[in-house]
């Protein structure tokens, strides 16, 4: 059984999210996405509009993933790749070559993003078209 890893925040899930996670799953037959927690995203300056709970249901809701894990860390993902004997990690563009160091533990894949969608602009055009 091949399994993949990748890690975000997914917070408002949208169609880039469901693309990346299709072909995510695509790689292998057992996806599992590391979930940014809020604690971790505040380090990160990024406040979410749907808690990690909340998160976490809607993507445990998707038939492409297999196990949702908490993301805590930026320096998780050697143990992760470990102790979850994952064959692949994979990630948006936005990243590439970011991860390069983990090459030595499994294969690493970038996907172009899925264009003129992020969580940024869904909440940039909300919140333009609200405040009309
Ligand atoms: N992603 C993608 N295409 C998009 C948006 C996101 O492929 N249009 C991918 C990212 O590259 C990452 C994963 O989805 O691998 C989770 O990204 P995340 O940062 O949670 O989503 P964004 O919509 O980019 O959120 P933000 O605007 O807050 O950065």
């Amino acid at each position: 059984m091949r399994k993949i890893i990748t890690y975000g925040t997914f917070d408002m899930l949208h169609y880039g999210h469901i693309n990346l996670l299709r072909r995510a799953k695509s790689l292998g037959d057992y996806l599992i996405v590391a979930l940014s927690t809020d604690e971790f995203n505040r380090t990160k300056g990024k406040e979410c509009y749907f808690s990690y709970e909340q998160r976490r249901l809607l993507l445990e809701a998707i038939r492409y993933v297999d196990l949702v894990i908490p993301e805590t860390s930026w320096d998780q993902k050697i143990s992760d790749v470990q102790e979850f004997r994952v064959d692949t990690f994979c990630m948006g563009d936005d990243w590439k070559g970011k991860f390069d160091f983990l090459e030595p533990y499994c294969e690493v894949v970038y996907f172009g993003r899925t264009p003129e969608i992020s969580t940024t602009r869904i909440k940039d055009e909300l919140g333009q078209t609200l405040a009309k």
